[in-house]
């Protein structure tokens, strides 16, 4: 697997702590001094599929290859407005690849979405079922979010993050993905309609976005370091061989808890989260962009990709770049 080009795009509208405290119980003062985020960037009058279409396009151009020569399109989405037909496919629309031989998929990872569909296109690359696949993580938790939940809705930004992958490479040095039954600890339920035949005894309808944040907090720097040190030792290297680390951006203080625990610098910990919030599996990707287009992430460097989120879930993956 070589990534060959990335791309990101996030929505216009700033919504920074203050802007939040007007109508929440809530200051910049505890925002920042639990999370570090100061700011995000939330969907507002446009189209979700606009977004996760520019993002794919950065990262089309940013490959050299041209729309048909993508054979597979993944998407990585907890949740958006169409249930189907998948995003993955209206991306396709939107970039005009004519099919129909580029099969379109939707995967639902959680936050941990990009490493996991990383995986697959892994698998995917390496099985000659495909060569070249585009690869969308796209989010806008905020649209269901609990907006007068202040213990979640303050953490969430949208965005989009995309990659091209092909099957030029060696880059997949190391990869782990795990999953531990916890629905409880963050649950959102679509509202169904029930049927004509149902007395609606036992099921819990129109459900909202909740999370146990402690308990994610401990269970992510947990595993996320256990995983990190576990990849890169399978690989026959060890942290200090790592060029970048970048996790997910959930709260700067688990991420600066799993730094402290690999004994590593803070250089190579890129953040984004004091300016995007968290954006759920859009979160990497869209790092990994900016690092790219900054100059900081070079050809040859060592990256490890780590993430976590509902399930409860963990991706890791270590690739030469
Ligand atoms: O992608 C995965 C998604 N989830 C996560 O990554 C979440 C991981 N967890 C966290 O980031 C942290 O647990 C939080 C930032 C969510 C919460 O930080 P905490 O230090 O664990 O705070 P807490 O939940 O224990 O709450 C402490 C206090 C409570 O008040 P009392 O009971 O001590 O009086 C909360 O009611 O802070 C209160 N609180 C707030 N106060 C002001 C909760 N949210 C807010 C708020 N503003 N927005």
């Amino acid at each position: 697997m070589k990534i060959l080009g990335t791309g990101s795009a996030v929505p216009r509208k700033t919504v920074t702590n203050d802007m939040l405290s007007e109508f929440l119980d809530t200051s910049d003062e505890w925002i920042s001094t639990r999370t570090g985020i100061k700011s995000r960037q939330i969907i507002t009058d446009e189209r979700f599929e606009d977004l996760a279409a520019k993002a794919a396009s950065r990262a089309l151009d940013a490959s050299g290859l041209a729309p048909d020569d993508i054979d597979y399109i993944i998407c990585s989405n907890v949740a958006n407005l169409y249930i189907t037909p998948t995003l993955s496919s209206l991306i396709q629309g939107a970039l005009g690849i004519k099919g129909p031989n580029c099969p379109t998929m939707d995967v639902n990872a959680a936050c941990a979405g990009f490493v996991y569909c990383l995986d697959l296109c892994d698998a995917l690359l390496a099985t000659g079922r495909a060569h070249n696949i585009l690869l969308v993580c796209a989010e806008e938790v905020t649209r269901f979010v609990d907006w007068n939940d202040r213990a979640s809705c303050v953490l969430f930004g949208d965005a989009a993050g995309a990659v091209v992958v092909t099957n030029g490479g060696d880059d997949m040095l190391g990869h782990k993905m795990t999953c531990v039954p916890m629905p409880e600890v963050i649950v959102y339920c679509n509202p169904m309609e029930p049927t004509p035949f149902e007395t609606g005894e036992g099921i819990d309808r129109h459900r909202t976005f909740e999370m146990k944040g402690r308990e994610v907090f401990r269970m992510a720097v947990t595993a996320a370091a256990n995983d990190i040190k576990d990849v890169i030792a399978k690989a026959g290297l060890t942290p200090d061989d790592v060029d970048h680390f970048l996790l997910h951006q959930a709260n700067l203080r688990i991420i600066e808890s799993i730094r402290t625990n690999l004994g590593q610098p803070h250089e190579k910990f890129p953040t984004n989260v004091e300016r995007c919030g968290n954006t759920s599996s859009a979160s990497v990707p869209l790092l990994l962009d900016e690092e790219v287009r900054a100059g900081r992430i070079k050809r040859g460097d060592t990256i490890l990709f780590s993430a976590f989120g509902a399930g409860f879930v963990t991706g890791t993956a270590l690739i030469k770049y």
